[in-house]
């Protein structure tokens, strides 16, 4: 078949735009390229892989899964489905870190990142700033998977670490940052995420503040003296985890910031750093 007739089949099918986008990933073209190359005659197990892509979305999987790569901060992670697909608020969350840690740190900084998924919040960070360590944590074996891949793609000195957030871990860090598990367990969400996403990666508890509780229980023991931590928020937990960490660490400052959609999505605990 040619490229006219496979995007012609991907139209009938799915949104063309994702049927270009995806056709563009086979022939590794720009999608708005292929437009110059309409006659040329496609191979046919590169055919086979794009009809199965289509379908797949047709079926009601994400793009992002059925392409196995995401571009988050300007590098390419590979993601599968043990893994969350990265959001553009995580996005934000890592570019208000960045800027707090250059900021407040004038050495290269001891960072975890906790529930890492992909590595796409740790590993961005250990690119974009100056780092002594990168601790990668997760609980699933899958999930660190595909962390492991993606360490060896980004060529990353990152140490990854199977636990359950920061029990039993005796380091200390100047940051610690982490887009936990933050959905209410009858909580109504997309079905496509529903899905497809691993529960392990959207739920927790009841209230949805179980991975927050677990985390901030832990802080006293894993903070440095002066110590950022940073959390991606569900847009209405703010101030509950606001109290629950002014409670436990009275001498801390918090601050919850809106993202791009003026919504609350990160909160930030300073110690001892203003
Ligand atoms: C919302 S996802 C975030 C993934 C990635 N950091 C991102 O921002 O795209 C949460 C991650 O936390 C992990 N997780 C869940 N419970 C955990 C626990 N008790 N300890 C460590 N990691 C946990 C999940 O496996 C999942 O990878």
């Amino acid at each position: 078949m040619t490229v006219e007739e496979l995007l012609v089949f991907g139209k009938s099918e799915i949104h063309s735009d994702h049927a270009k986008i995806i056709l563009g990933e086979i022939l590794n073209k720009n999608p708005l390229e292929l437009l110059n190359y309409l006659d040329e005659k496609v191979e046919e197990d590169k055919v086979k892989k794009y009809k199965e892509a289509i379908l797949a979305i047709k079926e009601g999987k994400p793009l992002q899964y059925v392409l196995g790569t995401v571009n988050f901060y300007g590098n390419i992670f590979q993601i599968n489905q043990n893994v969350l697909i990265p959001r553009f608020e995580t996005e934000e969350l890592v570019e208000q870190t960045i800027e707090y840690i250059k900021k407040y740190f004038t050495e290269p900084v001891d960072i975890v990142d906790l529930g890492c998924g992909s590595g796409v919040i740790g590993l961005t960070l250990e690119k974009k700033i100056s780092t002594k360590s990168v601790d990668l944590i997760d609980i699933s074996k899958e999930a660190l998977k595909v962390t492991n891949i993606n360490c060896g793609n980004l060529k990353s000195k990152a140490n990854i670490i199977e636990n359950d957030f920061l029990n039993g871990i005796q380091k200390k860090y100047d940051v610690i940052i982490s887009n936990p598990p933050y959905i209410k367990e009858d909580e109504e969400i997309e079905e496509i995420v529903k899905e497809n996403e691993p529960h392990i990666a959207l739920y927790a508890g009841k209230d949805g503040l179980d991975c927050y509780k677990k985390i901030i229980n832990n802080l006293p023991n894993n903070m440095k003296e002066r110590c950022l931590v940073a959390f991606e928020i569900g847009s209405s937990q703010g101030n509950e985890i606001k109290k629950i960490i002014e409670e436990q660490l009275p001498h801390t400052k918090v601050i919850i910031k809106k993202d791009l959609s003026e919504r609350d999505r990160m909160l930030f605990i300073f110690n001892n750093l203003e």
